[in-house]
């Protein structure tokens, strides 16, 4: 009887050792997490490869975030017919089943592709590979396209209606001149009916399915052309295709956005149904963030075209399960946990950490030790209601983006103390003084657009400098100092100012440098647009942008004072084509 309850014991303890380690390492925090395919529900499906791995390693986050899955590799046909009539459904048949117990869909990839498939497709009754015999009988081409057939019926039976959708034929387009890739052995041997042969028989064996034509770089200038020469002829034939698959592997430069949508809207304009099939972006050369940047950019104009896009599926789960993984191209890290990336498309419309913030948390406050003894959402507090004491805070750590104010009164009334990330925070100070707090983001607009400017010179035209309006100038040649300042219409806690100079016109070549750029100047603030204080001092600049963050300073007037207004001693002529001050009001 002892024995037996010891042992129950020391069961139940690994058990719940298991759980406190699941739930802290994976379970907990997933499920913590914004879901992606419910933020996305009414614009598009949003789905993810899976493979045998990640289906076990990621299952948690493959059921939260998404709602339909392609089989990275274990639908090809190498998978599914290995050997002639022998097809092996077995992995396949696990991934379907994971969607249907979790309520997803399933696409899939591919039937009919040159690569990742077995050359016995290819072969004769000599086992000779067809596509290099110097002349291809009649009887060849039938023995192929019956193999192509068979598999494409063999696959689509088995699966029914439980794969929705299929990319029929993968990457038959040419890289170089013609319309088909000429190393393909289904083009070598069956010419361009490969494509109606396979598009036909996938209908024939289920109408239901939605069939795609899926291939990479079709939205690039130099392969789209020919892409939609060939879906255009092949649909005036009355071959049964129903949609574009662009596979979306990005990077964070190359094409601008405007071009893949312009290529999304071509191939739509063909009567296709549009799946983003295999999106990543790889980061080489760039920073998360500007990674972050881009997938946002990317899904604000899925959206905008979701009249047209209806899938969008990401290539891998995490950056430790990507194909391009040297490249990191995904919305999870190595360590499964969400990147600037997957923060970026939570809500396109604000920047990556301000929706961070808004779901994990925006301030940590440290004590001596290094313990941090409180954590706080985006909000107002009223220092009574903090579950710990101010006094003993000597740290604060924001978010990127965001700072911590605290003011005099309760619920943020009267005066105000302003704080970003700081080692050296007086926690007892402030708990004396203050009685709430507020935890925002840093206002990310730019804060002098459109307002009042005034200048020393060609006040006129100073107007110019702050029209948003890049190529329009505010120029003075004459007689420097001179200063240019700017009515912000209401108090403001500046974090950051620009300035766009000379070398940015079109005129000066749109040049990173330049002599010609104003050298010496400063930023100065006041609160009465009379008394001014010193903010930035700059000295012996070249380069055409400045652009600095500052150190939230409470201003309602800025001014740009120029006291060297070029390199060159003979030249006195300023150029500043925009003055940009971001900032955060204070009046709330
Ligand atoms: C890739 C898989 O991700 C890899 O695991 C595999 O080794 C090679 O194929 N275009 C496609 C996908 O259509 O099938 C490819 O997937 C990536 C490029």
């Amino acid at each position: 009887m002892m024995k037996k309850t010891k042992g129950f014991a020391r069961f139940t303890l690994i058990l719940t050792l298991m759980f406190m380690l699941g739930s802290s390492s994976v379970l907990a925090d997933v499920s913590k997490q914004p879901s992606l395919k419910e933020i996305y529900k009414d614009y598009f499906d949003l789905g993810v490869a899976v493979n045998n791995r990640t289906l076990v390693t990621h299952a948690e986050i493959i059921k939260h975030h998404f709602n339909s899955i392609t089989a990275e590799n274990e639908m090809k046909p190498e998978a599914l017919q290995r050997t002639a009539r022998n097809f092996d459904f077995s992995s396949a048949d696990r991934m379907v089943e994971f969607a249907q117990e979790n309520g997803m869909k399933v696409r899939g990839h591919t039937l009919v592709w040159h690569a990742q498939t077995r050359d016995w497709f290819w072969r004769d009754g000599r086992n000779q590979l067809i596509y290099e015999k110097d002349e291809i009988t009649a009887e060849d081409r039938a023995l192929v396209q019956r193999r192509l057939e068979d598999h494409i019926e063999g696959v689509m039976s088995h699966f029914g209606d439980a794969v929705y959708a299929w990319d029929v034929v993968n990457e038959a387009v040419s890289d170089g001149g013609t319309i088909h890739r000429p190393d393909s052995p289904w083009y070598m041997i069956l010419g361009d009916e490969f494509m109606k042969i396979a598009f036909r028989k996938a209908h024939e064996v289920n109408p239901n399915i939605i069939l795609f034509y899926n291939d990479y770089n079709s939205d690039h200038g130099y392969k789209r052309g020919r892409t939609l020469q060939m879906l255009q002829e092949l649909l005036d034939e009355g071959v049964p295709i129903h949609g574009m698959g662009l596979q979306g592997h990005w990077s964070v430069d190359g094409l601008t956005i405007a071009e893949i949508e312009r290529s999304i809207r071509m191939y739509a304009d063909l009567g296709l149904e549009i799946h983003i099939t295999e999106m990543d972006v790889g980061m080489t050369g760039f920073t998360e963030e500007e990674q972050a940047e881009r997938y946002r950019q990317l899904f604000e104009m899925f959206k905008r075209n979701s009249d047209v896009i209806t899938s969008v599926t990401l290539w891998g789960v995490s950056d430790d399960a990507s194909w391009r993984g040297d490249e990191n191209p995904l919305l999870f890290g190595r360590d499964h946990q969400p990147k600037p990336a997957f923060w970026a498309i939570v809500d396109t419309d604000k920047p990556w950490y301000v929706n961070k913030a808004e779901y994990t948390k925006a301030a940590v406050l440290k004590d001596s030790t290094g313990q941090a003894v409180g954590e706080l959402m985006p909000g107002t507090f009223n220092l009574a209601d903090l579950d710990f004491d101010l006094a003993e805070v000597t740290a604060l750590e924001l978010e990127k983006g965001h700072l911590i104010s605290f003011y005099a009164e309760e619920n943020a009334q009267g005066d105000a103390v302003h704080f970003v990330s700081t080692k050296d925070f007086d926690g007892a100070a402030v708990a004396a003084q203050t009685k709430s707090l507020v935890v925002r983001a840093v206002q990310a607009d730019n804060i002098a657009l459109n307002k009042p400017a005034d200048a020393n010179f060609l006040a006129d035209r100073a107007g110019r400098a702050v029209d948003g309006e890049p190529v329009s100038s505010w120029a003075p040649n004459a007689e420097p100092p001179y200063w240019i300042s700017i009515d912000l219409e209401g108090t403001y806690l500046l974090s950051r100012w620009a300035v766009r100079l000379q070398g940015t016109s079109v005129l000066a070549g749109q040049v990173e440098e330049s002599p010609l750029n104003a050298a010496d100047f400063a930023l100065q603030v006041s609160l009465d647009g009379e008394n001014w204080q010193d903010v930035d001092v700059v000295e012996g600049n070249i380069k055409s942008v400045y652009d600095k963050d500052l150190n939230l300073v409470e201003a309602r007037y800025v001014r740009l004072y120029v006291t060297k207004p070029t390199s060159l001693d003979h030249n006195q002529r300023l150029g500043v084509h925009e003055l940009e001050i971001y900032g955060t009001p204070l009046a709330d």
